[in-house]
């Protein structure tokens, strides 16, 4: 075969046989810390301005992060910058921490606390590479030479911190490719780390697990955090953060399930962005909470806001099926899901229930700010129940039951010429141009109605309708025991056209005194011939005629 399957090996599993995490559920939200100013703006091909850095901050503020990483302010000028003007702008909110990132080396450590000047909360972020590949091929230094480089830098900042005592610092380490590196000497450089920083219950160290690079499935990451979080020194000292990249596209269950190891803390961007295939999505793994009855504390109720600014400043679009905040999430198309859709938000509005139940939306549109009229989108895959949920929710008309399979015939065979989806304002046109704009043959241009009463005392009703048939004018009349009968009569009589009425139905279009109706007949020509005709008037009585006419011209055409 072409593949070459061999050149990989399966990733060893982590000896663990009385793991804890999978009997245990998520309760509450962790500690969250947004790092799409630092992993997120590393990783996009146009980098975003300082213009763009600011809108991207207050927006994390705005969304409710307490804890946001700026940037790695000694590895670039624009990263200085960007932290400096976040201070002297006086951008920073007082309960939020600012974060920013360093390597273990001594110039950069100095110039990461100079960007910090002024700052009154802040988490200073040392990482260093501790896997075992890296070792190898990368820095070529044994275990001890890398838990060294790690424990200088952890004494580096602490002694500057000390120096700058209006600022309130945490600090934090990641073991980077933490993933990749064996679980004992993982534990053996943050213990290293954590005893330079003294931590106490008060003032906790920062341990993020990184998994740098995705390598197995969501089960082993979930592991080793608990590994780590059951073999720790002073648990109560350290709080465990997580930090998963979405190589094997599960860093969003590979983050819940390590919550349940016991993490505290998740570090992701806004929609995945990252390195590669990008960082975990930090809103979808706020918004699961959300949808299980977790109070995430992170406010995501105008999604499509965050959806802006994000894409404004990363150039990145969010994929139209993006859980919770792509374009077509709340949106259906297929024919027996829009009739379930329908049917679940009816039965959910009548039962008062605050609990959202409705089928194929996990949650309701409303609470991310979207609207109800996008649920339902035509296209030639849809089912009848979905041209008529358009029809009621978005013009007011209620096709009866009878009708959808006709309409909904009509607007599928307009789709399938034009090959897409169909907007509702197309489907309204083509519901006018079928049934309410047609005049021919038939076209009615004034009527009366008179009530008789006849020698054996029974009421009838006279019609005299001037009808146009084929552009010339005929004035027709005939008794009946109704008016939409005594049109009948009159057509049938006077014109000669044959049919039975077999249905009728009619409702209001709006509400007040300029309010009109809709009328809608079916008229049966002969054994399956049958056509629907719609009338609206401000008079029910000639909505009903408008809709015989409208039914006979179909029938003609
Ligand atoms: O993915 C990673 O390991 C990182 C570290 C710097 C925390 O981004
Ligand atoms: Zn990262």
């Amino acid at each position: 075969m072409s593949m070459p399957v061999h050149k990989y090996r399966p990733f060893p599993s982590v000896s663990l046989p009385d793991r804890q995490w999978p009997g245990r559920v998520i309760s509450t939200a962790p500690e969250w810390c947004s790092v799409d100013l630092r992993d997120g703006n590393q990783a996009l091909i146009a980098p975003m301005t300082v213009q763009e850095k600011k809108e991207m901050f207050q927006l994390l503020c705005a969304v409710g992060f307490k804890q946001i990483e700026v940037g790695f302010p000694s590895a670039s000028q624009t990263e200085f910058d960007f932290l400096r003007t976040l201070v002297d702008e006086k951008l920073i909110p007082d309960d939020v921490r600012v974060q920013v990132l360093t390597q273990s080396r001594e110039h950069l450590i100095k110039r990461t606390f100079e960007a910090l000047a002024g700052v009154k909360l802040a988490v200073v972020h040392l990482y260093n590479s501790t896997s075992a590949l890296q070792r190898k091929v990368v820095f070529r230094l044994r275990r001890s030479e890398i838990k060294e480089l790690a424990v200088q830098g952890a004494a580096q900042i602490k002694a500057e911190a000390a120096m700058m005592p209006e600022t309130d610092f945490l600090y934090e380490y990641s073991p980077e490719s933490f993933t990749g590196t064996e679980l004992d000497f993982a534990l053996e450089v943050c213990e290293a780390v954590t005893d330079v920083w003294q931590p106490s219950a008060t003032k906790k160290v920062i341990l993020n697990l990184p998994a740098t690079v995705e390598m197995a499935t969501p089960n082993v990451y979930a592991d080793q955090i608990e590994w780590i979080c059951r073999r720790i020194r002073n648990r109560g000292t350290v709080l465990i953060s997580l930090h998963a990249h979405n190589d094997r596209g599960t860093a969003v269950a590979a983050t819940e399930l390590a919550l349940l190891a016991g993490a505290d803390r998740v570090e992701g961007t806004l929609f995945g962005n990252g390195e590669r295939t990008g960082n975990v999505d930090i809103m979808t793994v706020a918004m699961n909470m959300f949808s299980q009855g977790i109070d995430p504390k992170l406010d995501f109720s105008n999604i499509n806001r965050v959806v802006d600014v994000y894409e404004r400043c990363t150039k990145i679009p969010v994929h139209m099926r993006h859980p919770y905040a792509g374009e077509l999430v709340f949106t259906a198309f297929s024919g027996s899901h829009q009739d379930a859709i329908n049917k679940g938000m009816k039965a959910h509005a009548e039962s008062g229930e605050p609990l959202w139940e409705v089928p194929y939306l996990p949650i309701d549109p409303a609470d991310v700010g979207r609207t109800y009229e996008s649920i339902v989108r035509i296209n030639s895959q849809s089912g009848k129940g979905g041209v008529a949920f358009v029809m009621e929710k978005e013009f007011g008309f209620r096709l009866p039951k009878e009708m959808h399979p006709e309409f909904s015939r009509i607007i599928q065979s307009i789709c399938e010429k034009m090959s897409c989806e169909i907007a509702p304002e197309q489907i309204f046109d083509a519901f006018k141009a079928e049934y309410l704009n047609r005049k021919t043959p038939y076209a009615l241009k004034s009527c009366s109605v008179s009530a008789q009463q006849s020698d054996d005392e029974a009421t009838t009703l006279q019609i005299v309708a001037t009808i146009k048939v084929n552009g010339e004018e005929r004035t027709v009349g005939a008794g009946g025991n109704g008016p939409i009968d005594a049109l009948s009569n009159a057509l049938k009589k006077e014109l000669g056209v044959m049919f039975t009425l077999t249905s009728y139905f009619e409702h209001a279009l709006q509400q007040g005194s300029d309010s009109k109706a809709a009328a809608y007949i079916r008229i049966e020509i002969s054994a399956g011939r049958a056509f629907w005709g719609v009338g609206v008037d401000t008079s029910i009585e000639t909505a009903s005629f408008r809709a015989i006419i409208s039914a006979l011209n179909r029938a003609s055409s």
